[in-house]
C-alpha cells in the first residue's frame, strides 16, 4: 500500500526537538509527549554524559530518530573511530567541528562509510559546525582568525562540503549564504529558532521557524519555545504549522541554487 505523507507529515520531519535535559526520567517524559509531533530527537552532551547510549536506545525503541550534537573535535583517527561508534549507534545524524580540518572530515567520512558497508548499518547524516554562533568578530580576533564571522562561516561550510560532508549546522543569518555556495543536496539544520516577538533567551542570530525554512534550511532545531511552554505539544504543532506554510519557498531556495549543483 502506497503511505501519502502530507505536507504536514513533511513539515513534521523537518523538526528537530532539543532534549537538553539532565536525566533519563524527564527526557524520557518529553519523548513520550512530543514524538508524534516532532521528526527528530537531539541530544547533547549534557544528556549524552548522563544517559550514554541508553536515550538514543531509547527513542529508537519507540521509532524515533536521534541526532547526536556532540561537535566532536580531535586529530582525524579520533573523531573517525567516534563518528564509526555513532555510526553504530543508529543515530540518524551527528556532528563535527568542520574547524578540525579537511583531512578530519574526509577520514570520518570514510570511516563512516567503510563501517556501513562492512557491517550494514543506515548511514547516518555527517553534519559540520562552522561557527559557533556564541563567537564575535572579536573572538575571531584573538584566536588568530581574520575576517569576519560571516566569510569565516561560509569559508567551513564549502570545505565541508569539499570534504565530504552531507551538511552543516548554521544559524537563520547564515542560511542564504550557504545555500549560494553549496549544492543544493547540502543540509542545513538551523537552531536559534523563536516564533516573533518570543524572548530570544541566549540566542543572538535568532528567526521564526518558517523564516528559516523559507531561506532554505532544511531542519530547524527548537528547545525552549516548544519545552517550556504550558502546552509543549501544541507548541510544536504550531511549528509544523509555519514550517508547512514555508515548504513552498523552501523549494524555491533550494532551486534557485540548481546551477551549482
Ligand atoms: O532552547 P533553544 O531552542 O535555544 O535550543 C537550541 C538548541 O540548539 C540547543 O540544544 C543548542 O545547544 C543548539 N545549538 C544552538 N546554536 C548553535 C548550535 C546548536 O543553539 N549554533
Amino acid at each position: 500500500m502506497k503511505v501519502v505523507r502530507t505536507i504536514e507529515d513533511k513539515a513534521r520531519s523537518r523538526l528537530i526537538f532539543a532534549l537538553d535535559v539532565g536525566s533519563l526520567e524527564e527526557a524520557g517524559e518529553l519523548v513520550q509527549t512530543l514524538e508524534g509531533s516532532v521528526g527528530m530527537f537531539k541530544v547533547g552532551k549534557q544528556l549524552f554524559l548522563k544517559t550514554g547510549p541508553r536515550i538514543i536506545e531509547y527513542v529508537h525503541e519507540r521509532g524515533g530518530k536521534i541526532f547526536l550534537d556532540l561537535k566532536f573535535h580531535d586529530i582525524p583517527r579520533t573523531v573517525a573511530r567516534a563518528a564509526m561508534e555513532a555510526t553504530r549507534l543508529g543515530v540518524s545524524m551527528f556532528n563535527v567541528h568542520a574547524s578540525g580540518s579537511t583531512t578530519m572530515m574526509s577520514q570520518t567520512v570514510s570511516a563512516v562509510d567503510r563501517v556501513c558497508a562492512t557491517e550494514h548499518l543506515p548511514r547516518p547524516r555527517i553534519l559540520a559546525v562552522t561557527v559557533l554562533t556564541s563567537l564575535s568578530n572579536p573572538d575571531l580576533r584573538a584566536i588568530g582568525v581574520g575576517g569576519e564571522v560571516a566569510d569565516q562561516v561560509v569559508r567551513l561550510a564549502k570545505l565541508a562540503e569539499e570534504s565530504g560532508m552531507d551538511g552543516v549546522v548554521a544559524s537563520p543569518q547564515e542560511i542564504e549564504a550557504i545555500r549560494k555556495i553549496c549544492s543544493r543536496r547540502f543540509v542545513i539544520v538551523t537552531p536559534g529558532i523563536r516564533e516573533a516577538g518570543a524572548p530570544a533567551d541566549d540566542q543572538h542570530r535568532i528567526a521564526a521557524a518558517g523564516e528559516a525554512i523559507a531561506k532554505g534550511a532544511d531542519y530547524v532545531v527548537v528547545g525552549r519555545p516548544i519545552r517550556e511552554a504550558n502546552d509543549p505539544r501544541a507548541a510544536a504543532d504550531r511549528v509544523v504549522k509555519e514550517i508547512a506554510a514555508a515548504l513552498p519557498l523552501s523549494v524555491a531556495a533550494h532551486a534557485a541554487d540548481a546551477g551549482s549543483d
